[in-house]
């Protein structure tokens, strides 16, 4: 089969498009022909091993210490059913599904294993394939983070970085669970934020949302700007900050700073990601009440032209590799 493979550390242009052993499923897992993956922030930082700061060496014991040890990025993907181990109960060849493989990757390859208990789900009818392939990353981060919040109905809820995978997510996750949101984005990506529900935009260039007075119950941070140093004070007492995106030493006093603020600080890798979490997403999609972004679709032997998109730090939402060459070629043209 086809995957796109790299063997060092470095720019979109370590990639390579190879040929390699096509996957046999195990008694337990599913063997899935994938139509649509996507590239995001997670495989940027896998392939350039670009870590924030304090988690280079930590970044480096994950990944694979001289070189990548999985081969093979991508987190997301949508595709068939092309044959089942002899275990497997919930899925049949044939079957529409996505699903999330996390930090073990794998997913920009035409096939992909997965073991059936895993954050696999049915397709919902509705999605393309290219739809389904892009829930699951910003999806299920924002909804780890959110629930480790505890967001509640009549929250004042800010969101740092609003237009990314996790941003847009995190700010119609937050609406659905009632709470009053603003999301932080740059002047071009204001409109998309608000038409994603956002009760308010602010432009990071223009406003700081730091000293505008306006105090939050929960400020999520995707972008890494809003450190507690910076965010405290626009905190309500019992207030969360939740950082998506955090230094090691930010990491390392979070429980201090929590202890004596009278603030809860919420930071980590997001290791919770579960089959009914796809489905809940799913189903939020379905309903109307998740929107997917998608910024750019590119025909999967150009991977390395949508990497270099992703390393920009600004794409809006997902940025989707398709295997059926007409649709991608049709948009997103040479
Ligand atoms: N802890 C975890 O388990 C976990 C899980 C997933 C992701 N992450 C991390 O979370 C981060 C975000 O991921 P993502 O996939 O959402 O990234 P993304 O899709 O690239 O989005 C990043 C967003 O940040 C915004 N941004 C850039 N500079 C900003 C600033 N100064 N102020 C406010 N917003 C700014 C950009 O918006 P504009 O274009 O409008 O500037 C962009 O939309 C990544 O660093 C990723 O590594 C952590």
């Amino acid at each position: 089969m086809k995957a796109i493979v790299y063997s060092r550390y470095g720019g979109p242009e370590v990639l390579e498009v190879r040929e390699v052993p096509k996957p046999v499923p195990r008694e337990d897992e599913v063997l899935i022909r994938i139509r649509a993956t996507t590239v995001t922030s997670g495989d940027w930082r896998a392939r350039s091993l670009d870590a924030p700061a304090g988690f280079g060496l930590m970044s480096r014991l994950f990944f694979g210490i001289t070189g990548p040890r999985q081969p093979i990025l991508g987190t997301e993907l949508a595709g068939e059913v092309e044959a089942v181990g002899k275990a497997v109960t919930r899925f049949k060849a044939g079957d529409a599904v996505f699903g999330f493989t996390g930090a073990a990757m794998g997913c920009h390859a035409e096939y992909r294993c997965m073991p059936e208990r895993g954050p696999l789900a049915h397709k919902p009818s509705k999605l393309t394939y290219e739809e389904a392939a892009a829930i699951s990353f910003g999806g299920t981060t924002a909804l780890s983070f959110l629930r480790r919040a505890e967001v509640r109905r009549g929250d004042r809820v800010l969101v740092n970085g609003a237009s990314g995978a996790v941003g847009t997510a995190a700010v119609q996750l937050a609406k659905h669970f009632g709470a009053e949101v603003t999301g932080v984005c740059s002047a071009g990506n204001l409109e998309l934020v608000r038409s994603l529900g956002a009760d308010a935009a602010i432009d990071y260039a223009t406003e700081d949302f730091t000293r505008n007075g306006v105090k939050y119950d929960v400020i999520l941070d995707t972008a890494g700007t809003a450190p507690f140093s910076r965010s405290e004070g626009s905190l309500r007492e019992g207030g969360r900050l939740v950082l998506v995106l955090a230094s090691l030493p930010e990491l390392l006093s979070a429980p201090w700073s929590s202890w004596t603020s009278k603030r809860k600080i919420i930071a980590g890798p997001v290791t919770d990601q579960r089959s009914e979490d796809l489905g809940f997403l799913a189903a939020l999609v379905e309903e109307g009440k998740l929107r997917l972004v998608i910024d750019r679709r590119y025909p999967f032997d150009r991977a390395a032209e949508a990497h270099r998109h992703v390393d920009t730090g600004h794409k809006r939402g997902s940025v989707v590799l398709t295997l059926d060459e007409d649709l991608a070629r049709a948009s997103h043209p040479a």
